[in-house]
This record gives C-alpha cells, sequence and structure tokens, in this order.
C-alpha cells in the first residue's frame, strides 16, 4: 500500500491509461481484475455509449475504475484559417477523388459537460481523470461531491501547481514521450515540452498530491526508474495497444509492429499536439502545421482521406497514436501487462 492505493483503493499503483480510439470497457475490465486501475476513455463517446461502456465494467468487476474525459474549451470556428487547411489538403481531396465542398466542418471529440456529470452520478466511479485542464468549477465541485477522487495530466510544473491548487487529488506528470494528445493547458510550445523523467521530480518537489508519471514507462524496469524519482504510481498507455482487449485497428496495429520507434508530435489530426507513428500524411505536410484548425476542428478535414486510405488498407491519413517506447507493446492480454510492470513494485 502507497499513498496512491490508498487514495484510489487499488491493489496496485498501475494506472492503465485511457486511451480514445483504442480502448474502452473491455480493457478497463481486465486491468482493474489484474490490480490497475482500468480506465475508460470518454472523449470519443456520446453519453447513451458511456452508459453502455459504464454497465458493462459494473457487470463483470468490482475494482474500482477511472473515467477519463478532455475538458476543452471548444474554440470558435475560424473561416480563414479552415479554408487555408483546405487548400493544404485539396491535392489529397483530389487524389481519392472527394469533393472538398461536401466535406463537413465540426467537432470531433467531445468535452465534460454537464450532461456527462448527469450520467456520470448514477455511476459514481472511484476516480474520474481529465485531460487539458480541468472542466469549470461547478462542474469539478459535482464531481467531487458524489466522492470520485480527481487526477488531471500536467506537462508542466506550472501546470501541476495550478491543477493542486484547483483541489485535484492527483497529479499525472506526463512527459514527452507519453502516445496520443499532450495534456498541456497553459503551456503552448510542444518543443519545450520535458521528458518524463526530468519533469517527474520537479512536479514532485512542487505538490504536495501524489504524483502518477506518465509517458514511456512500458516495463518494470521503467516502473522501477519513476518509483525511485519519487512517483505514486505510473499511468502507461501505449504497452497496451496490442492487448487482445484493445480495440487498436488492425492499421495501427500493423504501424506499431512495423515502425515503433517512429513517432512525432502532431497536430495534424485534431488540431492539438499529439504524439503518433509518422505516416505519409505528416511526412508530407510536416507533423505541426499551423493552419491545422482549433482542436478539435481539424479533425472534420482529414476524416474523409482517412476513411479513403483505410478502405485501401493504409494508415497514410490515420492517426497513429503512440508513445515513444512502443517496444513494450505484446501481444498478450491486458492482466498480463499489468503483472509485468508490477513486477517493478517488487523489492530486488
Ligand atoms: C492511443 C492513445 C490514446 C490516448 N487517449 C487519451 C485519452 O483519451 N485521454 C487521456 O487522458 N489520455 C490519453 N492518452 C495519453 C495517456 O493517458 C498517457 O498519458 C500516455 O499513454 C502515457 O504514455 P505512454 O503511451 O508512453 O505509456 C492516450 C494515449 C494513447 C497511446
Amino acid at each position: 500500500m502507497n499513498a496512491l492505493t490508498r487514495l484510489l483503493g487499488t491493489r496496485l499503483p498501475i494506472v492503465q491509461a485511457p486511451m480514445a480510439g483504442a480502448q474502452a470497457g473491455a480493457m478497463a475490465i481486465a486491468a482493474c481484475e489484474a490490480g490497475a486501475l482500468g480506465s475508460l476513455p470518454c472523449a470519443m463517446l456520446t453519453v447513451d455509449g458511456m452508459r453502455a461502456e459504464l454497465d458493462l465494467i459494473r457487470s463483470r468487476t468490482k475494482q474500482p475504475c477511472n473515467v477519463n474525459f478532455f475538458c476543452h474549451v471548444p474554440p470558435q470556428p475560424d473561416a480563414a484559417r479552415e479554408a487555408r487547411w483546405r487548400e493544404r489538403l485539396a491535392p489529397y481531396y483530389a487524389q481519392f477523388g472527394i469533393d472538398a465542398s461536401k466535406v463537413p466542418a465540426g467537432p470531433g471529440r467531445s468535452p465534460f459537460t454537464s450532461a456527462s456529470a448527469d450520467a456520470l452520478e448514477d455511476y459514481r466511479p472511484a476516480v474520474v481523470s481529465f485531460h487539458f485542464g480541468l472542466p469549470d468549477a461547478g462542474l469539478l465541485a459535482r464531481v467531487k461531491s458524489w466522492g470520485s477522487k480527481v487526477m488531471a495530466s500536467a506537462t508542466t510544473v506550472e501546470e501541476a501547481i495550478w491543477l493542486e491548487t484547483r483541489g485535484v487529488d492527483v497529479v499525472i506528470a506526463q512527459g514527452v514521450e507519453a502516445g496520443g494528445h499532450r495534456g498541456m493547458f497553459l503551456a503552448t510550445d510542444p518543443a519545450a515540452q520535458l521528458g518524463t523523467f526530468a519533469l517527474l521530480p520537479q512536479v514532485v518537489a512542487a505538490v504536495k498530491v501524489p504524483v502518477v508519471a506518465a509517458g514511456g514507462i512500458a516495463d518494470a524496469q521503467g516502473v522501477r526508474a519513476a518509483m525511485s524519482l519519487g512517483a505514486a504510481g505510473v499511468q502507461v498507455g501505449t504497452a497496451f495497444l496490442l492487448c487482445p482487449e484493445a480495440t487498436t485497428s488492425a492499421i495501427h496495429r500493423a504501424a506499431l509492429r512495423a515502425r515503433p520507434h517512429e513517432t512525432k508530435l502532431t497536430n495534424l489530426f485534431t488540431g492539438r499536439p499529439a504524439r503518433g507513428i509518422v505516416n505519409r500524411v505528416m511526412r508530407e505536410l510536416g507533423a505541426i502545421d499551423p493552419d491545422a484548425p482549433a482542436f478539435p476542428l481539424a479533425t472534420a478535414a482529414i476524416a474523409p482521406l482517412r476513411a479513403k486510405a483505410e478502405a485501401a488498407g493504409s494508415g497514410d491519413f490515420s492517426p497513429l497514436w503512440s508513445g515513444q517506447n512502443a517496444a513494450g507493446c505484446r501481444e498478450i492480454p491486458a492482466g498480463k501487462v499489468v503483472a509485468a510492470l508490477a513486477a517493478g513494485l517488487e523489492p530486488r
């Protein structure tokens, strides 16, 4: 037992990272049953979809579980920027015979709202975690009022202090190695983001709440390193991507096997920097483009290209989220990944 397991009620100080688009309830159940904190990512689920997954989780495990949300403020659409971006994509639309005028604009991922809170209250999960800051004070107070512990990602010391000041129970220190979206919300420059083992001890020194290390941790040695730098626990995502419980697409799985060391931060797929395996569109346009519409609006313009390419078996236009340490990805059940990570908690 340590400060984290006491707080979360889990057997192990290991969090199976929420991974929108790559897993749902089945992964959370397997991780929970193995003693970790399993997570349900809700950024790409409707409220009804979230209810269905939470019903499934509740029917299969009595262990504490984490429900995860993005909490960005939806941006005002910017017609000029959208037009510039579609101009950049025009040669690809032409190549696939897509009529650009018929590509709808619109959001790609939803933030935590009062409707999410209304549904979540019926389940009162042990833990709720947020990415991109926190929801407004009223919504956060609601989540805390029914007893859920709150975790949130920080990518800088300033963000960690900001989160602690607003009452989070656990700070997740997300280093730049991490797969998927950077949780950055005060920081704006992806190039200035810190690696996990530089960020972690500085966050540990700056806040009193338990700190969970995330980014590049994929095996027992990584867990041991994080704990020896003051982490109260670890959050691991990429190492679960090839598990049978993951919903990682066949194209994404193939890229993880073929090019696990070739990742970059990119904003082309959603508008926010996120780490994924380099593919054709990242190579040809450059991984970061200032014209990509603000998160999550960029999702819409690339969606038909992704659909056409995927239908032909190609990941050239797909977000292939992966951390820098995908070498830890194995095609084994999630419970076995948890057990392998837990070996790093044993005394030598
Ligand atoms: C495929 C994928 C999807 C992700 N989606 C989310 C998400 O929905 N919510 C979230 O808070 N973090 C998300 N993350 C980030 C993880 O929470 C975590 O920070 C990261 O996986 C840790 O680094 P690692 O991938 O090197 O283990 C995602 C990561 C990956 C790889």
